[in-house]
């Protein structure tokens, strides 16, 4: 992952370029990573922008293609990724990084990163997985209503981080858990993923239809669902289905 770099200026969304690629079915090596220091319309999850400061962060996305994995099983490609990003971070700060479920990067109480996963399929097979990832880096000033639930790298470090470095440490740190994820190591995956959850086992709130519980998450299904203890009974969650509070 990573050896192939293609480095853009400006671009709508690194997705999107690979998106084109593949619909073209232009030749593209598995594991091409293409990065922009600009994205003028960079996309979130659940159709939300995703905005950033010119050339202080990194916003690329990575072309896979789990031919082995079946499409049931996609949220595990989501747990690998997620486990490399949080690995990779690790090496730069030493507490507080976490997933937020299903794949949000978090710092203590607030959003570092997001990944934005768009799968492309070919009858019951992939024939593509673009793997979009935002991180704030070197950002310092957040929008006002971001202000309070967002950070960066430099932020927590107090001193300016090198992308590069960064992107090389996330695309080595997916590398590793793509193969382990390719090998079918399921079970020591999702503990992994469980294990380096926000909020895990420990009790916190949650919006559910309107409503307010509270809970503590347990586990999460291979399928992706979130397993919340509740009263002493474990409940399933889909990602419509519930929110966390405040975050
Ligand atoms: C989220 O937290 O909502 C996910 C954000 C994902 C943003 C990245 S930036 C690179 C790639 N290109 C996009 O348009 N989005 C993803």
């Amino acid at each position: 992952v990573g050896q192939n770099l293609i480095k853009l200026l400006e671009v709508d969304s690194t997705n999107n370029f690979i998106k084109d690629l593949v619909s073209n079915s232009e030749p593209l090596t598995e594991g091409t990573v293409i990065m922009a220091d600009h994205q003028f319309a960079g996309r979130g999850q659940q159709s939300n922008v995703w905005r950033t400061e010119p050339g202080l962060n990194l916003t690329f996305s990575l072309y896979l293609k789990p031919a082995f994995l079946a499409i049931p099983q996609q949220f595990l490609l989501n747990m690998a990724v997620s486990i490399g990003i949080r690995n990779a971070l690790q090496i730069f700060i030493k507490e507080g990084v976490k997933i937020k479920w299903p794949n949000d990067i978090y710092h203590n109480d607030r959003k570092m990163g997001g990944v934005l996963i768009e799968n492309m399929l070919a009858g019951s097979t992939f024939k593509a997985s673009i793997i979009g990832i935002g991180l704030n880096v070197n950002q310092c000033i957040f929008a006002p209503e971001l202000a309070d639930r967002a950070t960066s790298m430099k932020v927590i470090l107090q001193e300016d981080v090198n992308l590069i470095r960064v992107l090389a440490e996330i695309c080595s740190n997916i590398e590793k858990q793509y193969l382990r994820l390719k090998s079918g190591n399921y079970k020591e995956l999702l503990n992994d993923y469980v294990s380096g959850l926000y909020k895990f086992d420990t009790l916190a709130s949650y919006r559910q239809n309107g409503e307010i519980i509270e809970g503590k998450i347990v586990s999460v299904t291979e399928a992706g669902m979130l397993v919340l203890l509740i009263n002493g009974e474990k409940k399933e969650y889909n990602f419509k289905e519930i929110e966390f509070l405040n975050h």
